[in-house]
């Protein structure tokens, strides 16, 4: 599909950091002085994403994927035409990185309901994200779905998430138990050469596998087959996501900071960090970007939380992500943002048109305190809703600012994920720590590991007995 100039114009998001500024906030916020000092910072962060673009070694395969999927692309989507034709039911079995973005993509871009909807109106199988390993979740899907038309969509980068290998073997005796051929019911996604799902497919195969490019790490991987195939399998254009992608890439092309809307999102997020600003609040106000929020924590908490720089200097960097969805939380929230301690920054993801505007009608009630609303729209009441936050939060001199949606498409999407991610790319590079790895995440995995009775992890095993609560600390 062509994407005209106008169109790529109507769909470019855009960052309105006004909020953030000493011109709104007074001496809270931050002078043009001061964004003028990090022009130099701004531009050597710039340098190095763009030296080393598509470097798999550095972790910067993402940077890469709108470009360069053209082959696996088509790979998906015959195999999702096929899902699409036999299944009823599509089930992602993953955890963080490997299931947030095939949620996310689901929650923005499909019905709010879509699994309650009837087959010819869905017109894609019902959709599962099964991201925990709770046995209550795992006997209510089996309890709902029907094996015979069910498709298990395995994610793992290392193929060795116990979470996900424990419910591949619990799908996979499901599967034999019932004398369905795992061909039919099993698609893998995992790096390529190494693994347990390769050895998994290859001692029990043929299981068609989709491999996730080099140097792509999970949490920047929505734009990988782990993203990309569950929409595809949706309906959703992925060519579009990618398109949206490669345009914000575009984008950000200008090293000068006032061009460079991620860069500048960097920047500003970094100042805040050194004002003791610890605290990230995504706030979307739209229902169809719930679970983006959740997908930007991960991003920002697994990417920035580190100990140590680059040099291995100890450190304790980091923002904590606060997920928030407008208007919702506005009251169970807002009055901590606008009156609690002074250390967080909100950015508002804002849609400036809904697709739906359910016009509240001309049902006068006689009560005036009711009346008001009539004739207006609950797409009014919203946008004003996050109007008069961003205002009473600015008021309060509270540190904000709003990305702008122009409308919710697959392009957008695309924008949006890359803008993110290459926000938290540029403030790994400002913070001189290594976004791509996730060592406190690995000392988790490897302790279960060891609990689990995993060969190799015996001294880990004792010492985590040595461990146990103590009984004169239990009340
Ligand atoms: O972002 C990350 O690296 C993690 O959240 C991983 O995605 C998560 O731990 C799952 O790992 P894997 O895909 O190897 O099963």
């Amino acid at each position: 599909m062509k994407i005209t100039q106008n169109a790529r114009r109507a769909w470019k998001i855009t960052l309105d950091y006004t909020n953030m500024t000493d011109l709104a906030l007074g001496d809270e916020g931050i002078s043009l002085k001061e964004l003028h000092k990090r022009k130099k910072q701004a531009q050597a962060a710039h340098a190095y994403l763009k030296e080393n673009r598509g470097k798999a070694e550095l972790s910067l395969g993402w940077t890469e994927l709108p470009y360069c999927q053209a082959e696996s692309v088509k790979e998906m989507l015959r195999l999702a035409r096929d899902v699409r034709k036999r299944c009823d039911f599509f089930v992602v079995l993953g955890i963080g990185g490997s299931a947030l973005g095939a949620s996310t993509i689901f929650n923005a871009l499909c019905h709010l309901h879509h699994n309650e909807l009837k087959k010819a109106e869905r017109k894609a199988p019902k959709f599962y994200v099964e991201d925990n390993v709770d046995p209550a979740r795992m006997r209510a899907l089996f309890e709902i779905i029907d094996l015979e038309k069910t498709c298990f969509f395995v994610v793992s980068k290392s193929g060795s998430t116990s979470e996900t290998m424990a419910q591949l073997l619990i799908v996979s005796s499901a599967l034999q138990k019932a004398g369905l051929p795992f061909k039919e019911h099993l698609i893998f996604a995992t790096d390529k050469g190494k693994g347990n799902l390769e050895r998994f497919a290859k001692k029990f195969g043929p299981i068609d596998c989709l491999y996730l490019p080099e140097g792509v790490g999970g949490r920047f991987s929505v734009l990988s087959p782990a993203g990309l195939f569950p929409a595809a399998v949706l309906g959703i254009d992925v060519k579009l996501l990618l398109a949206g992608a490669a345009f914000m890439e575009k984008l950000n092309k200008p090293a000068d900071l006032q061009k460079n809307p991620a860069l500048m999102g960097a920047v500003l997020q970094k100042i805040c960090m050194e004002r003791g600003k610890n605290i990230s609040v995504l706030m979307p106000y739209s229902d169809h970007l719930k679970c983006f929020a959740d997908w930007y924590a991960q991003l920002w908490a697994e990417s920035l939380g580190k100990g140590k720089t680059l040099d291995g200097t100890p450190c304790q960097v980091g923002q904590t992500p606060v997920k928030s969805l407008g208007v919702t939380d506005q009251h169970s929230q807002l009055q901590l943002y606008a009156e609690g301690p002074f250390d967080k920054v909100v950015c508002f993801l804002s849609p400036q048109a809904y697709e739906d505007s359910a016009p509240v009608p001309d049902f006068s009630t006689g009560i005036p305190d009711l009346d008001f609303l009539c004739g207006h729209s609950l797409e009014e009441l919203i946008s004003a809703e996050n109007r008069a936050t961003a205002y009473a939060l600015t008021k309060a001199k509270r540190l904000n600012y709003t990305v702008k949606i122009p409308t919710l498409n697959p392009f957008v999407l695309g924008e949006l994920f890359y803008f993110f991610e290459l926000v938290t790319a540029y403030t790994g590079y400002f913070l001189n720590v290594n976004a791509y790895d996730q060592p406190g995440v690995e000392a988790g995995k490897q302790a279960a590991f060891a609990l689990l009775g995993k060969k190799g992890f015996e001294p880990l095993k004792e010492e985590l007995d040595r461990s146990k609560s103590d009984p004169r600390f239990r009340i």
